[in-house]
């Protein structure tokens, strides 16, 4: 007898980094083309997938909350677990949540045709877990959330081995995508209507076109910034050590390149960077922003900050202070270490205690507002091209967002235009630490 039961409707939850958000809209895309149908909410649906994160304890708990609140009265529902958080666990996910029935991490989403009919036919619990791969997940199916800004994933994957982090685990070796394929992706989105690309990695440093044309990341940004009708290119995450000049070369020769660059440092001293493996000293840091200050355009710097690393004393903490002061980013990302499953930090001694961290975050989120204040009030009188991405009802002003990745909020005198994916400019008449207010002046 045929045992088929149809599941056909699915939702669908993202937690994490853009990366996972991306890799969302390539599985939605998959899963429509397999005839599902996507609802709006988990109790509509027949399968709910979460695409999970476990950079920290705190987004990996947030998955497993998720789960409890299926335990009960779920009848009939499959529940599937994809990401980092899938990967991680993998099959004792089966034993601590067992509503489960697909657990299958970002490495084996090629699978995932295949891993909906086993469900289909009957299989109870199903797994797409392997790591050892060199295939990249491309599908022409994405369905992109974003209406103003499209996601190209260009190279997969993390053969760094930094000390506190999960990911060369969850997410397997490096993997790039040919520079065609790239290019050919990049240039539907055109067509499409889409005038900003942001590339995705998590390091897009390393990429390196496995095809004869053997593109590195400069050339690549380079090639994507030349596509007919994109205007903006903005790319994620990098890493200091594979960070070459080139790149800035790059955005020096190609104005359709964001004068935007994020580059994590996680810690101001040396020797913590040590102890994270970070394969870069203070100094070797302080010399890549030096070649963003020297380059043509003002270029916009972010960061994350990691505060709290095993043995980190008060004067290494100093030190990021230090560096947050010298650097003046623009915009920062800061959290409190937490210790991960299978990474080298998690034997060290010297562990500091929740509360330090807590205090140490706070000061370093102090002293960065104080940094934006002053960032931001020079933007005063400036006139910046910005991409409108809506309107907020609430304030009646358009959000926009600049070249240099800053929001700016503006009113216009007649409301009347949509001016939503515009390019419009405006002059700065505020200032806060998290963004700018502006009047239009086209
Ligand atoms: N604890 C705290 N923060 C972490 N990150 C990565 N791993 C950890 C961890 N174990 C931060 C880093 C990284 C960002 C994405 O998350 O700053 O750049
Ligand atoms: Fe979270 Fe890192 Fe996985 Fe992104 S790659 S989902 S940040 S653990």
């Amino acid at each position: 007898m045929d045992q088929r039961i149809s599941v056909k409707t699915f939702y669908i939850e993202t937690f994490g980094c853009q990366m996972n958000a991306h890799d969302s809209e390539k599985v939605v895309g998959t899963l429509i083309g397999q005839g599902y149908t996507q609802v709006a909410t988990p109790d509509e649906a027949e399968l709910v997938f979460y695409n999970t994160c476990s950079i920290r304890d705190k987004a990996e708990q947030k998955v497993f909350h998720r789960l409890q609140q299926f335990k009960r009265g779920a009848k009939g529902k499959k529940i599937a677990v994809l990401g980092c958080v899938a990967q991680q666990e993998g099959e004792k996910i089966f034993e601590k949540a067992p509503n489960v029935s697909m657990v299958c991490g970002s490495a084996s989403y090629n699978k995932l045709p295949e891993l909906l009919v086993q469900l289909e036919t009957g299989n109870r619990r199903v797994t797409g877990l392997s790591l050892d791969t060199d295939l990249t997940f491309e599908t022409p199916l994405t369905r992109r959330d974003n209406p103003h800004r499209a996601y190209i994933t260009i190279i997969e994957g993390c053969d760094k081995s930094c000390s506190y982090c999960v990911v060369p685990f969850t997410r397997g070796p490096e993997r790039s995508r040919t520079g065609a394929s790239v290019i050919a992706e990049a240039t539907d989105i055109a067509r499409a209507g889409y005038t900003e690309i942001q590339l995705l990695g998590q390091n897009v440093n390393s990429y390196r076109d496995p095809s004869p044309a053997a593109w590195d990341f400069a050339k690549l940004l380079d090639e994507v910034g030349r596509v007919d009708g994109i205007r903006r290119v903005r790319f994620t995450t990098s890493h200091p050590r594979d960070f070459v000049k080139e790149i800035i070369d790059a955005i020096d020769a190609n104005p359709a390149l964001c004068d935007h660059v994020h580059l994590p440092v996680q810690s101001g001293s040396s020797r913590v960077l040590e102890g994270m493996r970070r394969q870069y000293t203070r100094a070797q840091y302080m010399e890549r922003i030096a070649w963003m200050r020297a380059a043509q355009r003002p270029i916009a710097i972010s960061t994350d900050i990691i505060v709290g690393f095993p043995g980190e004393t008060e004067a290494d903490f100093e030190e990021t202070l230090a560096l947050l002061d010298e650097v003046g980013y623009d915009s920062i990302f800061s959290f409190k270490y937490s210790p991960r499953p299978n990474t080298w930090a998690l034997a060290l001694a010297d562990q500091i205690s929740e509360e330090e961290k807590t205090r140490r975050l706070a000061i370093v989120q102090e002293r960065q507002r104080e940094i934006q204040i002053r960032q931001n009030a020079g933007y005063l009188g400036r006139v910046e091209e910005c991409l409108v991405e809506g309107f907020n009802r609430a304030t009646g002003q358009w959000m926009g967002r600049t070249s240099q990745n800053k929001p700016l909020n503006f009113l216009r005198r007649s409301a009347d235009q949509d001016l939503s994916g515009r390019y419009v400019h405006a002059r700065v008449t505020r200032a806060g630490p998290n963004s700018l207010v502006g009047e239009c002046v086209n």
